[in-house]
This record gives structure tokens, sequence and C-alpha cells, in this order.
């Protein structure tokens, strides 16, 4: 497993000339394309859905597209994603009635599955789901807009899962969404992560390939 993942959220792309940009970030050394979806009811934003990403497929970027659900309910969503491309998708699990079904419609489909977590969500859904899972997905802000401030009771929360991760010996990816910023990239890696979303820290930018080196050299400390 490559130790460190960067993956750039594309919410904080270009919309109007979104495949160059994508095609930009990626370019520039990043990994994976995260893709937020928000349906304006269980978070009050509106972005994409599953044509998005399959015009991103159609236009040529092969890079893992991360699929972010922030939506109520999930399952309906699963097939077409699946279809349009994504590689992961992850959904918040008080927005899915039966988890554990949804989890196996993920991998049913061909796609990696994630659970994420509000910062203020239990980690007791990972009780039963933890060794199902390909991927746990730690929110530091609350869902719905970039650009927001790391949380920083996250790095506990981080650290806590690690420990779970580790001490069943699980090939489980943690990535933490939101906030993520060159300053503070390193002291979320120390505390137990391994992916990391920026949105606004990457495209905010005039040169993507420069915050991500600065970030890959922040990790390298
Ligand atoms: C928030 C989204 C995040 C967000 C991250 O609901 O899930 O992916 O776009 O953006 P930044 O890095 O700007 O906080
Ligand atoms: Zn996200």
């Amino acid at each position: 497993m490559q130790p460190y993942l960067i993956a750039p959220s594309i919410l904080s792309a270009d919309f109007a000339r979104l495949g160059d940009d994508v095609a930009a970030v990626l370019a520039a050394d990043a990994d994976v394309v995260h893709f937020d979806v928000m349906d304006n009811h269980y978070v009050p934003n509106l972005t994409m859905g599953p044509m998005v990403c399959k015009a991103l497929r159609d236009y040529g970027i092969t890079a893992p597209i991360d699929v972010h659900l922030m939506v109520e309910p999930v399952d309906a969503l699963v097939p077409q994603f699946a279809k349009a491309g994504a590689s992961i998708i992850s959904f918040h699990p008080e927005a899915s009635k039966h988890i554990d079904r949804t989890v196996q419609l993920i991998k049913d489909h061909g796609c990696q599955a994630g659970l994420v977590f509000n910062p203020a969500t239990p980690l007791s859904y990972l009780d039963y789901m933890l060794d199902k899972i390909d991927l746990v997905l730690l929110m530091s802000v609350n869902p719905g807009f970039g650009g927001q401030k790391f949380i920083p009771a996250t790095l506990d929360k981080l650290a806590a899962v690690r420990k779970l991760i580790d001490s069943r010996g699980l090939d489980v990816r943690l990535e933490v969404d939101g906030g993520v910023t060159i300053d503070n990239i390193n002291a979320i890696a120390q505390a137990g992560a391994d992916m990391f979303v920026a949105g606004s820290a990457i495209f905010n930018t005039d040169n993507y390939a420069d915050a991500i080196a600065k970030m890959r050299q922040q990790l390298a400390l």
C-alpha cells in the first residue's frame, strides 16, 4: 500500500472547466480525485452527481475517483456511481437504514466501501463494520462546504481509529477531510491518517504542484 495518498477535493475546482482542472491537479502529482456529492437534504448544499463522474471518465481521467456521498438515502446512487466509474464510494452511516447492506451493495458493484464520520458522530458504527470496509473517513469539519477550519478534536479521534485498525491488523485506509493544509498535515499524519483530502489548500493556489509538493515534504518529516 502506498503510505500516503493526497486526494484533492474537486469541490474547490473550477466547475466551468472541470476536466482540465482535474487533469491539472493529477499532473501536479495528486493521487486520487475526491468527489463530493451533496444533495441539499443531508447537507445544506448541492453539487454534482453520477453524470459528472462519468463525464470525467469520458474525458480521460483514469486516477481513482473517491466518491464522498453526503446524501440521504444512499442506496439508489450506489449502482449509478459504480457505473459512472467510481473507485471508492463512502457514505455517512446515519444516512443509511441498513449500513451493512449498503456496504455490501457498494462491494457487489465492484467498488471499495468507506464509512464517513462527522465530527460528532460516534465511532461505535465501526464495532461490527471495520473488518467489512476498505476505508474510514473522518470529517474534520461539518460537511457541506469547502474552506472551513480544521476541528482539532479530530486528532484524538484519528488516533482512536488508527489504534482500532492496527490492533486488528486490518488493511483499512484512514482518510481525513476538511481544513487540511500544508501547516497541519504533518500533525494529522502523526495522529494516524494516511489519506488526505484537501480542497481549498490546493485549488485556491495558483501552483497546484507546489502545494502538493509542500504537503509531501511535510509528510516526509
Ligand atoms: C466538505 C467536503 C470536503 C471539502 C474539503 O463537506 O466533504 O471534501 O470540500 O474542502 P477543504 O479542504 O477546503 O476544507
Ligand atoms: Zn469530502
